[in-house]
Parts: structure tokens; C-alpha cells; sequence
């Protein structure tokens, strides 16, 4: 099975980053991680990415003139992995339509809700806040508007009465890590 090159992109704890270097090991998954960004070299996910022997490079937005020079730097980075698909698996930044554009339809993103629901942050405490009966996640392809684009693929879970925003968050994440990695799949067959 012919491996596709993916990069991954992470701001924090990279748990979705794991799931995919899960999946990743296994031969007849079709992708392999070539590179894994992130904005922040502190991420506790870049470990995961040194210790699975991946490429890893991190970027501080404040050594650079403005967000387009840092978006520049990182597609010169980026570009000798070719890579067919960037995965955004909790990267905290809007990327430009400069940038969206050198990867067209190719760029997903995972959310903590079911979109077109919550988008932005702290969706499990507004969805309970909102007496919701059903959370979820979603994985869309990203344009330059926040938490939009089209949908690959969602995954609702129930919200039980005592759930707080942390149980509900757990079980979302567990879901998560089930459906990039599909979702993954479903994108490098277009
Ligand atoms: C996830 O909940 C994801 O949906 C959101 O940010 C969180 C990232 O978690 N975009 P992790 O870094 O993958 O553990």
C-alpha cells in the first residue's frame, strides 16, 4: 500500500498527533506523518513526534514581522516533504487563505463539536450550558473561516446528566482519536 505524506500540525498536547502515529505504523494504513509543526516548541506533543523518529519543526510566531512572513517561512519548511495533506490536530491559529491556498482541499481540521454547533472554544461547557443532549467532534476541511468548511466526517456521543464539561470532554477526545484517522483515509481517496 503506498504511504501518502501527510504533516501534522500542533499547538498542545497532541493526543490526536498519537492516534495518527497509531495508525501510522500499521502497513496498510495509507499515510505516514513526513513532518509535524508547531507554533509552539514547548508542545508536549513535538516529544511524541522525537520520539517516533518524525521531522519536527516549531516555529515562534513572535520572531517574525507579521502572521504572512511566519506562514512563509513554514511553507519553505515544509515544502521539500510534498506533502499531500495537512492535518491540523489542535493547532491554535487561523491559517491565511495565502496559505490555505497552496494546499486547496487539502487541509482538515478536528473540532470538539458537531458543527455547524460551537464552534471556537469551550464547546462541551456550552453544549451543556445549553442543556444539549448529544456533543460530538467533527473533522472539515479548513477555509479561512473559523471551524468551517466542508465535513468529512462526525461522531455525536451522548451527554448523560452528570457529565461536566471534563467528562464530556474525555469522552468526546476518545471519539476524536477514532475518526481522523477515518477521516484521513476518506481525504487521500479523493
Ligand atoms: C482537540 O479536542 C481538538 O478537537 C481541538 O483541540 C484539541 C486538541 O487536543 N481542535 P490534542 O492536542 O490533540 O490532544
Amino acid at each position: 500500500m503506498t504511504k501518502h505524506p501527510i504533516g501534522v500540525f500542533i499547538s498542545g498536547r497532541g493526543s490526536n498527533l498519537k492516534s495518527i502515529i497509531n495508525v501510522c505504523k500499521d502497513l496498510s494504513f495509507p499515510a505516514k506523518i513526513s513532518v509535524v509543526f508547531s507554533d509552539n516548541p514547548d508542545a508536549k506533543g513535538m516529544e511524541l513526534a522525537y520520539e517516533n523518529n518524525i521531522d519536527a519543526i516549531s516555529l515562534d510566531i513572535n520572531d517574525f514581522k507579521n502572521k504572512n512572513d511566519f506562514e512563509e517561512e513554514i511553507l519553505k519548511l515544509i515544502k521539500p516533504y510534498n506533502l499531500e495533506l495537512v492535518c491540523l490536530a489542535g493547532y491554535m491559529r487561523i491559517l491565511t487563505k495565502r496559505f490555505i491556498d497552496k494546499f486547496p482541499g487539502r487541509i482538515l481540521n478536528i473540532h470538539p463539536s458537531l458543527l455547524p454547533k460551537y464552534k471556537g472554544l469551550n464547546t462541551h461547557r456550552r453544549a451543556i450550558e445549553n442543556n444539549e443532549s448529544v456533543a460530538g467532534c467533527t473533522v472539515h476541511y479548513v477555509n479561512e473561516n473559523l471551524d468551517d468548511g466542508e465535513i468529512v466526517l462526525q461522531k455525536e456521543v451522548r451527554i448523560d446528566n452528570n457529565d461536566t464539561e471534563h467528562t464530556l470532554a474525555d469522552k468526546v477526545l476518545k471519539e476524536e482519536h477514532i475518526i481522523y484517522p477515518e477521516a484521513i483515509k476518506l481525504a487521500l481517496k479523493k
